[in-house]
């Protein structure tokens, strides 16, 4: 699999990552269904997975660890690479391979539905909450540190403080918002941009369908003899 050099990171990252959230759907039990589902993608080929404390699979992500071990899936955990956003509080890791700040903003209670009520909502400090990051990554608990969520004015302003420039940017990135503007950004000043909701967040609270609904995009796919989600 392709692999991309990051700025602030020893360990390439494998272009094509898994994300993780755990299913809230009713019938199947969400832990055992994650654990087979990222056994089945260590299997496939994939070393790059993403979690966050929100996204309640730190701890499934772990034992998939273990599994993958024990099962000669991976000779190492090394092999695999893990971004992480705010706490690692379930992953049994001794370190994180991409620690990033998930969204430049400050809650004060822990977010318990979405979306997030606008009075616990608060402006981020930058500097204070960059510095621990740099110092995560400075004690080795982490070999990156990167943002996700950031416009170019919040970049600006992170840049104008960092000693250790964010090596990505994790923001949603798909055909129908393509992100000229922060790509160009980016890429001038070597963050590497990592997307998420490649379709849109179909069927989804947050996002809508415009992508898998899209005329053109289907059109295409059809062509390819593809449906429109793997076109
Ligand atoms: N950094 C951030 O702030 C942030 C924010 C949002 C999301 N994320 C991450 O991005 C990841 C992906 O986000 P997302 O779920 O919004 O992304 P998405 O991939 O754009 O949308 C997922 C939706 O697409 C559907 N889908 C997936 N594969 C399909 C296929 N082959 N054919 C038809 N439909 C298909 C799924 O349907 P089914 O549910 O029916 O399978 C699901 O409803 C999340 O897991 C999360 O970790 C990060």
């Amino acid at each position: 699999m392709q692999q991309v050099i990051l700025n602030n990171c020893d360990k390439a990252m494998p272009a094509i990552g898994m994300e993780t959230v755990l299913s809230s759907r009713p019938g199947a039990d969400p832990l055992e269904t994650m654990k087979s589902a990222l056994l089945e993608a260590i299997k496939a080929g994939y070393r790059h997975f993403d979690t966050a404390f929100i996204y309640q699979s730190e701890k499934p992500l772990g034992e998939s660890i273990v599994e993958a071990l024990h099962l000669g899936l991976i000779k190492s955990r090394d092999e695999l690479l893990y971004y992480e956003k705010n706490l690692h509080l379930e992953l049994q890791l001794e370190y994180v391979d991409m620690y990033l700040i998930h969204h430049p903003l400050r809650v004060s209670e822990t977010i318990q539905k979405l979306p997030v009520p606008k009075e616990i909502i608060h402006a981020l400090d930058i500097k204070g909450v960059w510095e621990g990051m740099e110092e995560c990554k400075n004690l080795g608990l982490t070999k990156g540190i990167g943002v996700s969520n950031f416009s170019c004015k919040k970049l600006e302003e992170l840049l104008s403080v960092a000693k250790i420039p964010p090596a990505v940017n994790q923001v949603e990135m798909n055909p129908i918002w393509q992100q000229k503007e922060l790509r160009e950004f980016c890429n001038a000043k070597g963050i590497h941009i990592t997307a998420y909701s490649p379709l849109g967040a179909y069927n989804t609270i947050w996002g809508d369908n415009r992508v898998m609904e899209c005329d053109v995009l289907t059109q295409i796919a059809k062509s390819k003899g593809k449906t429109t989600a793997q076109g």
